[in-house]
């Protein structure tokens, strides 16, 4: 299949004006199957859909006689500096989107001065992506596998590349019903490279679900606990959608929570990310960093999310969007046109800095509620 499969090649700086443009313009440059996995949610999208749209539901107040000037983005997590509170999402398979895969991303992603999470189950190698990022800071996410040799393989791996923090996953035990792939008939037409290093099972010629079903499917509050004991690197929880379950994997040991719905990929019919988060960082309340994704396509949503709580978002699909429309340098133009926007909303909005962000109230848009 891979012989079949074309990789774009684009190298060039992408004049954005509309995140939501990018998905239009990719579908025009990704292979249709790659597309359809790429852009695609569970059962009827609704979840996917709503992940966007449930911005719309709390407003920002405008501020003014605030004597705000040029807002600074600077945050930081774990101690490391970033120069956006936005860093890139683990996504898999980067190569279906550009034939330089995450080694492109990590690239583009460190010359915006933030960071990337690597996926399990990326196209290039753990080694091969932190190099490409020149000592630009990446955090892991990790797949549990049934086998924990596997699983220490890529902690060890993850380690001796240099990344800070391990996230792991935890709302993908299986794959939720995408139907773009059962009518592409999906298979992954290139191999993943950390699959390959370890087991010579590389995942080619494997449909999504089938490589879901050879991960853990019984994961638990221990296996956090025994990721932290192993690498004694922070583990960050992803996929937390409720306070229980936060307060659960604080209690394993985790360092951070990430509060995701896997951008509308696993449990269809769940809440939007964003309406769940106040609750979830309610409940957290400082204890650990708060990192959010799923559906953030703007400025004012990046803002939204932190004033609810979120101490950083992550930003998926338009970056692979972007890597396939302009390679490293696309990559890079989303944090750019993140931070513009971003920036435009920090001054109208009176916060000069990210931790004026979070203490900025929302307020409902519907009439009488708050
Ligand atoms: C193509 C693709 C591959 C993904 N692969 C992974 C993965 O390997 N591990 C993971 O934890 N999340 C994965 N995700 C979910 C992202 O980390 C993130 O939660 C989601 O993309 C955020 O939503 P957004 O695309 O609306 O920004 C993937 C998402 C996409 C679009």
């Amino acid at each position: 299949m891979s012989e079949h499969y074309k990789q774009s090649q684009a190298e060039q700086k992408l004049d954005i004006i509309d995140l939501n443009d990018l998905e239009e313009q990719a579908a025009k440059v990704i292979p249709v199957g790659g597309f359809g996995y790429i852009a695609g949610g569970s059962e009827d999208e609704w979840t996917l859909r709503e992940n966007t749209v449930a911005f719309d539901r709390r407003n920002i107040i405008p501020r003014v006689l605030t004597g705000v000037e040029n807002p600074s983005l600077d945050t930081s997590i774990f101690g490391i500096p970033l120069k956006l509170p936005i860093i890139m999402a683990p996504c898999a398979a980067q190569g279906l989107a550009h034939a330089r895969g995450e080694t492109a991303t990590a690239e583009g992603v460190a010359a915006a001065g933030t960071l990337m999470a690597q996926s399990t189950y990326s196209s290039a190698s753990i080694a091969d992506t932190a190099a490409a990022a020149k000592g630009s800071p990446q955090f892991f996410q990790i797949y549990l596998s049934k086998d924990w040799k596997f699983n220490e393989y890529l902690m060890d791996e993850a380690k001796r590349a240099g990344c800070k923090a391990i996230i792991a996953t935890a709302d993908s035990t299986l794959g939720g019903y995408r139907e773009a792939d059962l009518r592409n008939n999906f298979q992954f037409p290139l191999p993943m490279a950390n699959l390959q290093a370890f087991s010579g099972g590389n995942g080619q010629g494997k449909s999504i679900s089938e490589i879901y079903a050879a991960a853990a499917q019984r994961i638990t509050t221990a296996d956090i606990r025994r990721i932290a004991e192993y690498s004694g690197l922070p583990v960050i929880v992803k996929g937390i959608q409720c306070a229980e379950d936060a307060e659960r994997a604080i209690g394993a040991g985790a360092s951070g929570i990430y509060v995701s719905n896997h951008g509308g990929r696993q449990l269809n019919g769940g809440p939007a990310s964003f309406e769940v988060l106040p609750d979830v960082a309610r409940a957290v309340n400082g204890k650990v960093p708060v990192i959010f994704d799923s559906g953030i396509r703007r400025g004012s949503h990046v803002f939204k999310a932190l004033a609810c709580g979120a101490d950083l978002v992550a930003v998926g699909r338009p970056v692979v969007y972007a890597l396939a429309l302009g390679g490293a340098q696309g990559a890079t133009s989303v944090f750019e046109q993140l931070k513009k926007e971003l920036s435009i909303v920090m001054q109208l909005a009176g916060t000069q800095t990210v931790s004026d962000i979070r203490g900025a109230k929302l307020v409902s848009s519907y009439p009488g509620e708050n």
